[in-house]
């Protein structure tokens, strides 16, 4: 049985809020959980950490749940009666001091002399309970002074939330979410922190929504709201490319050069058999071992070639010629483009593939990025930078094998010692390749609707994250929960209005 209090006083103790006292409930508490009695006229709120001195140490815990108690409800017949004459059970009986409310806590750890210990104590029934002080959260999560600030963390008095740039950058991040959660919002948001930072940033853009980052944002909404969050509109270095014959006014064109792809990659786009590949791949091999760069027509003479040393059949032959004349009509390729002149501090690069193109244009062209801008760390001709993928799930599908997810693969896994990082975004989470979506160490979540998607994200986050996937599916816009490499607990926050302008705004319906 709950024990009942009536609390009345919130005391302020320095800038320490006593928000109730510890209760026995259960088996608890012990060193892994512990309920409190919330004091009246207090706001806690779930998901905020509160702390309860423990001698020399502090411990630390999260809120999971909140329950609410009023015996005078209790009996239904009860209830019912007064419902039926029109009468409030609270104009006849003094309800409010026969009510309670209980948090749900898990411990997340104990502080002693700025050291996180584990848990390894159980707190008292009748000790205080607090609101975590500011600077040992920051601490217990790990939060940089200097770091990204993507937003105000929910309760806690609003803390900033400042993530690790190495972090988040180094161990790559993943911003899952229902189409208009505020996934790209928050992309933009990551974005003008590194670029503050004179990192440079590439963004793979399938839907042309990050060149509007040369203006400060001028939404007249958001601008309003730039003063609770501190910050100021303004505009950024931001360069868009377009592959060559699918630009828009403005922007700079890429080519891709042949010999940057893989004989996988050509069979992709060329949509080529088991057969016709083996044979291209022959011919590749070929071209390669000579050292050639070379173009569609050199790749047909290389694949007669080594169709009459391997004896192919004639139909093969001419069906594989067929499939690589694909590559002449699509018009990108060319003299191949300089990472470096794309790859610069403090620059946002774009790669706009939003026109009208084939899938598989789109994912080549975003493969051979992904796969030169890697070269070119390893080799240092870049300086560290971060690449953006959005709409993860169609350059890295869980299905299919494509180029794109080879080379997205090829940065998750090995991007980190060569400070090459990978942002993805997805909205069909299902839809992506796991083993990308492992390898990111930070995940954004925003609100996740469908059961199938949940589900799938659930093995992927964080074993402390799990009392929050019951909350996933109600999340407003622009609120998400962020857990893993870059914050050690899950924190859920309210993402910062934009500096800059967003561009993923679709055209209204009715003006
Ligand atoms: N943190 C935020 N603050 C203010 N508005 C936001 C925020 N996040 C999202 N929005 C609004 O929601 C819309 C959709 O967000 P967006 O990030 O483009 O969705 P998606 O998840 O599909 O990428 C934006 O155009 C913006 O108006
Ligand atoms: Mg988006």
């Amino acid at each position: 049985m709950q024990k009942k209090t009536t609390n009345n006083n919130t005391i302020q103790r320095g800038a320490k809020q006593d928000l109730g006292v510890i209760i026995c409930e259960g088996n608890t508490p012990n060193h892994l959980n512990f309920n409190f009695q919330i004091a009246e006229e207090t706001e806690v709120k779930v998901g905020e950490y509160v702390e309860v001195p423990l001698g020399l140490s502090v411990l630390v815990g999260r809120i999971s749940s909140i329950q609410s108690y009023n015996e005078y409800y209790t009996d239904p017949e009860f209830v019912k009666y007064h419902i039926a004459r029109g009468i409030t059970v609270d104009s006849r009986f003094p309800t409010r001091s026969s009510r309670w409310r209980v948090a749900k806590v898990k411990v997340v750890g104990i502080v002693r002399n700025d050291r996180i210990l584990p848990p390894e104590d159980a707190p008292e029934p009748g000790d205080t309970v607090y609101r975590a002080d500011t600077r040992l959260l920051t601490r217990l999560l790990g939060l940089p002074s200097d770091g990204l600030y993507i937003g105000l963390m929910r309760g806690n008095n609003a803390i900033k939330v400042l993530l690790d740039p190495e972090k988040l950058v180094r161990h790559h991040v993943a911003i899952l979410g229902a189409t208009g959660s505020g996934k790209s919002y928050a992309v933009g948001v990551l974005i003008e922190e590194l670029l503050e930072k004179n990192l440079p940033v590439l963004v793979i853009d399938p839907h042309g929504e990050y060149s509007t980052f040369r203006q400060p944002n001028k939404n007249p909404e958001e601008i309003e709201r730039c003063q609770e969050f501190g910050v100021t509109p303004k505009g950024y270095r931001a360069v868009t490319y377009f592959p060559k014959g699918l630009g828009k006014n403005g922007g700079g064109e890429i080519t891709i050069n042949m010999s940057d792809l893989d004989a996988y990659a050509i069979s992709e786009i060329c949509g080529m058999s088991d057969v016709q590949s083996d044979l291209l791949f022959l011919a590749v091999k070929r071209l390669s071992e000579e050292r050639q760069s070379y173009d569609a027509e050199t790749l047909a003479e290389a694949v007669e070639e080594a169709a009459e040393e391997w004896k192919f059949q004639k139909n093969t032959i001419l069906s594989t010629l067929r499939r690589i004349t694909v590559l002449k009509e699509l018009g990108i390729f060319g003299e191949g483009f300089s990472t470096r002149e794309i790859v610069k501090p403090g620059v946002l690069s774009i790669i706009d593939l939003s026109e009208d193109m084939d899938e598989r244009v789109r994912r080549i062209v975003a493969g051979v990025i992904l796969q030169k801008v890697f070269q070119s760390r390893k080799r240092n001709e870049v300086p560290p930078t971060l690449i953006v993928v959005e709409e993860s799930h169609r350059f890295a599908p869980q299905e299919t094998n494509t180029y794109s997810k080879r080379q997205m693969r090829k940065i998750a896994r090995e991007g980190r010692k060569f400070g090459l990082g990978l942002c993805i975004t997805s909205q069909r989470i299902a839809g992506l390749d796991k083993d990308i979506l492992s390898q990111c160490g930070t995940k954004i979540v925003f609100r996740i609707e469908g059961s199938y998607d949940l589900e799938y994200l659930k093995p992927y986050l964080d074993y402390s994250s799990t009392d929050d996937i019951g909350r996933i599916p109600l999340l407003p816009n622009g609120i998400a929960i962020t857990s893993g490499v870059a914050t050690q607990h899950p924190i859920i926050a309210e993402i910062r209005v934009r500096r800059t302008h967003h561009g993923g705004t679709g055209a209204k319906l009715i003006q």
